[in-house]
């Protein structure tokens, strides 16, 4: 019972922290070429499979491998891949920092995984996943 309503607790508090209120659209518009707009949910997409992978190579102690598609497809190295720069300009500063900090928290996580140990590891992929949840929280290109 305690489990069902913290799970409600935490239901109304997405609810009402992700944008999408009951009052309406709280996420700014960030207006971008249609191109550039598909190439950005294009990466999008490649950040929940990367995510996705790494989790399965977390699972399976495969710390080297987890740490290698964060810093590829996530990390600072994965700028170029991305098109960052490019696609930076269009992009509020505070929009921009959010990225950076989670190209960032995901070369600070491939770090932690090369240790081996899976508490410290989860932490630092967690910080990857805040600046997710907080950049979606903030703004919307549709
Ligand atoms: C700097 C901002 C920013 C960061 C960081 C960010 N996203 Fe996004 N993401 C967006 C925006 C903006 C959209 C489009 C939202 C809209 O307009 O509907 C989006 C859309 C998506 C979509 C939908 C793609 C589609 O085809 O519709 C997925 C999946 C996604 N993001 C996953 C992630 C994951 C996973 C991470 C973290 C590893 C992440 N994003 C980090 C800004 C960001």
């Amino acid at each position: 019972m305690a489990r069902v309503k913290h799970a409600v607790t935490v239901s109304l508090w997405l609810l009402t922290s992700t944008g999408t209120t009951l009052a309406g659209e709280t996420r700014q518009l960030v207006k971008m070429p249609e191109p550039m707009q598909e190439h950005m949910l294009g990466n999008m997409r490649d950040h929940v499979m990367a995510l996705d992978l790494i989790l399965a190579h977390l699972a399976a102690k495969e710390w080297t491998m987890a740490a290698d598609v964060a810093e590829q497809r996530l990390g600072l190295s994965s700028l170029d891949r991305h098109g960052a720069s490019h696609m930076a300009g269009f992009m509020p500063k505070a929009m921009q920092d959010i990225g950076t900090s989670m190209h960032r928290a995901a070369s600070r996580f491939a770090l932690r995984a090369q240790e081996g140990e899976l508490e410290p590891a989860v932490a630092a992929l967690r910080d990857v996943t805040a600046a997710c949840v907080a950049c979606h929280a903030g703004y919307r290109i549709r």
